[in-house]
């Protein structure tokens, strides 16, 4: 699907107990590669910022809350509101991606590949110039 959208993962457990939110086999569109996770980022700043030709991933705040506006090439800004363990946001190649964390925020990101600064788009006039194109 050539759009971002939430994955509800499951949730075992009970108030009284905890949780435990699982993402595995037909819970994720690709293959895992790579997780990393961050965290401590300032409420002042705003990351992202950039778009990938291949990378694809799932952002997961598994504390606090992450703001994400999203846009595909010649698509509308859409705004994603991650505030809870058990839900991820999805995000195809060619989504533009800009986060707001809240103090306490830790995302864990689900990537479909390992880092690679060639894969970065990160001058929005040029991921504006890739139009419906790549989003067909
Ligand atoms: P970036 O992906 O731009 O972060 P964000 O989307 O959270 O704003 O990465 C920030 C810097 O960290 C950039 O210089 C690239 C570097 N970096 C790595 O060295 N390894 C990694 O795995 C990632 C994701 C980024």
């Amino acid at each position: 699907m050539n759009e971002p959208y939430l994955i509800q993962f499951p949730r075992i457990g009970k108030t009284i107990e905890g949780y435990i939110s699982v993402a595995e086999g037909e819970n994720l569109p690709f293959e895992v590669k790579r997780v990393y996770w961050t965290y401590f980022t300032p409420e002042s700043i705003q990351r992202g910022g950039h778009a990938h030709h291949l990378l694809e991933q799932i952002l997961v705040a598994v504390a606090g809350k992450i703001v994400v506006n999203t846009q595909m090439p010649g698509g509308k800004v859409r705004k994603f509101i991650l505030e809870s363990a058990d839900q991820g946001l999805f995000m195809p190649k060619y989504c533009w991606h800009e986060m707001q964390y809240s103090h306490n925020a830790v995302q864990i990101c689900i990537a479909n590949m390992v880092y690679q600064e060639s894969d970065y788009i990160r001058d929005y006039e040029e991921f504006l110039k890739l139009g419906k194109t790549v989003n067909a």
